[in-house]
């Protein structure tokens, strides 16, 4: 039998050799060249990202800093740390800043877990948390989902004395199921004070204002919380990768022994700060976000296809009822320039994860499906 080049070397520990690594969304550049497709024509509705790209102010910041990095970033972020604490009503000292939040999910197990402790996640649910808890050779405790998402009384139930941090995502990805506020509060009161909870709110400027709550009070309240959040999604700077964590003084830092050296550059330190103030882009982010929601759900109803309502800028979609068919109907809106998302690394075979794009992407998507679903 073939070895694989792991099992030649022996190199990685066994909890290092059986991560998965993480798969992104496809590149355009890939799906023109795999399928001699004009990139210009294809979309993509595959990562979760800003379809209005990003705030003009962000751009004119980004051009302002591209010539000014010969020396390392500032490795406290001082500048977009206070702007935050402004912004967010906490003191500055309870912001970490992270390479995107992910930075700050895993720093959170690295700091804390070791191959002795567990951390603990709910099924469909962020594949970062798989992947920080298994980086650091701690054991996954992954709860049902009570329909798509959390089944807190679940996870409650299902902590043992190993257990040391609990990942909750709301909105969740990919399933986009949302906890409300009270709901929310309710479970981190009944966690033990001895288990840290990261509440990933990498979608929350997608919630509609209705739902919205108070995370900041929060993490005044729980000196066990640990709030991410990311200029990804809505504030379209995905591709410099820069997110934050809010915590309480102990907690931050921990977070902060194990935050790696210059770990957010220039660029976007100063491109995540001119965003920050940008309230008419984040609305409109909102507004496109809200319409493609429902012009996509509608195609989805009139095809006859389920979907989870979201809170984020994805759906997710039933696309068949077998185990092939989110596989299938992914590779036909490739062929016709549409990017979805396969959700079966996820448990999830059956179903797409769709972002919500501009009109005319969601209509292209929407034209791609029912031209598949018309010749199948
Ligand atoms: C739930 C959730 N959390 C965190 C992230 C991380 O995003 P980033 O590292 O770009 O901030 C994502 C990205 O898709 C996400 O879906």
């Amino acid at each position: 039998m073939q070895q694989t080049a792991e099992q030649q070397t022996g190199w990685g520990t066994g909890y290092v050799r059986s991560i998965s690594p993480y798969v992104g969304g496809k590149p355009i550049a890939e799906v023109a060249r795999e399928f001699g497709l004009d990139p210009a024509r294809i979309v993509k509705l595959a990562s979760n990202e800003n379809p209005l790209g990003m705030s003009p102010k962000a751009r004119d910041a980004i051009c302002a800093t591209l010539t000014d990095n010969p020396r390392y970033p500032d490795n406290d972020g001082y500048a977009l740390k206070q702007a935050l604490a402004r912004k967010l009503g906490v003191p500055a000292e309870w912001v970490t800043l992270g390479h995107g939040s992910s930075d700050i999910l895993e720093m959170a197990a690295r700091a804390l877990l070791t191959d002795a402790d567990a951390g603990m996640y709910s099924r469909y649910s962020f594949i970062v948390y798989t992947q920080a808890i298994q980086g650091v050779g701690a054991q996954h405790q992954v709860v049902a989902d009570h329909d798509y998402g959390h089944d807190f009384d679940a996870m409650l139930r299902a902590i043992t004395p190993k257990t040391r941090l609990i990942y909750v995502a709301n909105p969740n990805n990919p399933t986009g199921s949302f906890a409300t506020g009270d709901v929310l509060h309710r479970f981190l009161g009944a966690v033990p004070p001895h288990i840290a909870v990261v509440l990933d709110e990498a979608y929350v400027d997608y919630i509609e204002p209705a739902l919205r709550y108070d995370s900041m009070a929060w993490v005044g309240e729980f000196p066990n919380l640990i709030v991410s959040r990311t200029f990804s999604k809505a504030y379209g700077l995905a591709g410099l990768r820069i997110g934050y964590g809010v915590a309480q003084p102990a907690l931050t830092d921990v977070l902060n022994r194990v935050r790696s050296a210059f770990n957010t550059s220039t660029v976007a330190q100063a491109a995540a700060l001119a965003a920050l103030d940008d309230q008419e882009f984040l609305d409109q982010s909102y507004a496109i976000n809200r319409a493609g929601y429902v012009q996509l759900t509608a195609a989805f109803a009139s095809l006859g296809l389920r979907y989870l309502p979201s809170q984020g800028n994805f759906v997710l979609v039933q696309v068949g009822d077998d185990d092939r068919a989110g596989a299938r109907v992914n590779q036909a809106l490739l062929r016709r320039g549409v990017i979805a998302r396969p959700v079966d690394n996820y448990g999830l075979p059956q179903w797409l994860r769709i972002s919500i794009g501009t009109e005319a992407e969601n209509a292209a998507c929407i034209a791609a499906l029912r031209a598949h679903f018309a010749d199948d």
